[in-house]
């Protein structure tokens, strides 16, 4: 399968770390030094269901495709207000789109999950043409009085239109039981026969556990997936790594010894957008023609679970309606 169409959307409240640091005991030198981290953008007047249609809107326009083309939607979520319906059945409509949908949870990797679902319906022939929406709001997850969690996170969506074509070369997926190191909690109704309190629990981290785990787990992803197809770092051209801290792209960019240049970064503007940030990434480099045709790209994602994915992909170049590039 190839990409043929981006997009992406962020909300339009940027919150600096002096703006955290009014109300957090942190301040803008530990969030920048420990995380690269400068801005992020959260949700105040939108919902996360305008977000992901504005991405999803441009991806399909960038693919030259309508949205009744779409065979299958596939909406990468890990929570929103909504437990059902799914948020892709909620954007769906509004969309102009008919087809089945379902929301994948496959946290920070829902993205690299919903490609690695996406590529088995083009193998049986199920479709041909796939929307994925990466759509997420981890800013909701936060105790905002707890400085460990709050600083890292933002909110926004990402989408990629795909189709039936030459493009991904290959792809892993992982998952492991952690569910210590990373959680968020929320509680059910009680009912007449169980009636165990459950208490909402805002996102629990033990951020050093985490760290480690992120780069380990990178690391085997991309070797392993190198080595399968006869390859090295240097056959790579871009990593599109999940944007959640700078200290871990760059661990996992040493390991590899690859020049900075190759691993381009937002997360400075957005902090961790959980499964929307690689869907982003894309979308702004191809507008800003960083993504070469033919080019080479390593995409590589972990989150809570533990889960892990990537994916090696050959670039064909977007054409973008000139006024989308200004
Ligand atoms: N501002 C100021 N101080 C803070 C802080 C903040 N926002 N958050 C934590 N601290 C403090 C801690 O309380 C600790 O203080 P202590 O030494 O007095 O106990 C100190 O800073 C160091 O904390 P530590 O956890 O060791 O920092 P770290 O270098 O590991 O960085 C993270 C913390 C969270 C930035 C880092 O561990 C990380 O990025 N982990 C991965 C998180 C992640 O990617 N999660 C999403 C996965 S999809």
């Amino acid at each position: 399968m190839r990409i043929i169409g981006t997009g992406s959307a962020l909300p339009e409240k940027v919150v600096t770390n002096d703006m955290l640091a009014g109300f957090l005991d942190t301040s803008d030198s530990w969030i920048t030094s420990r995380t690269g981290i400068y801005t992020r953008h959260l949700l105040s007047k939108e919902t996360l269901g305008e977000l992901a249609i504005t991405a999803a809107q441009a991806a399909i326009e960038s693919s030259g495709l309508e949205p009744s083309d779409i065979d299958y939607l596939i909406c990468s979520n890990v929570a929103n207000s909504y437990v059902s319906p799914s948020l892709g059945s909620i954007i769906l409509a509004p969309l102009g789109c008919s087809c089945p949908c379902f929301d994948l949870n496959g946290a920070c990797a829902g993205f690299l999950y919903s490609l690695d679902i996406a590529d088995a319906f083009f193998k049986t022939k199920r479709a041909k043409h796939i929307l994925i929406v990466a759509a997420e709001e981890p800013s909701r997850f936060c105790n905002w009085h707890e400085r460990e969690t709050s600083v890292l996170f933002g909110d926004g969506a990402g989408a990629v239109v795909l189709s039936d074509e030459e493009g991904f070369l290959d792809f892993r997926v992982t998952a492991d039981t952690h569910t210590d190191v990373l959680y968020y909690k929320r509680s059910l109704e009680t009912t007449p026969y169980d009636r165990v309190e459950e208490k909402t629990m805002p996102l629990v981290m033990q951020g050093r556990e985490v760290f480690k785990l992120a780069v380990r787990a990178c690391i085997k992803d991309v070797d392993m997936i190198l080595e399968k197809n006869n390859m090295t770092g240097s056959d790579i051209d871009l990593f599109l790594l999940h944007q959640a801290n700078l200290r871990i792209i760059d661990s996992i960019r040493e390991h590899l010894d690859q020049p900075k240049e190759k691993f381009p970064t937002n997360l400075q503007k957005y902090g961790n957008t959980s499964s929307a940030s690689i869907p982003i990434l894309m979308d702004e480099l191809s507008r800003a023609g960083e993504l070469k045709d033919g080019s080479t790209l390593m995409l590589s994602a972990f989150g809570g679970g533990f889960v892990t994915g990537a994916a090696i992909t050959k670039w064909t170049k977007i054409e973008y309606k000139q006024e989308e590039n200004q």
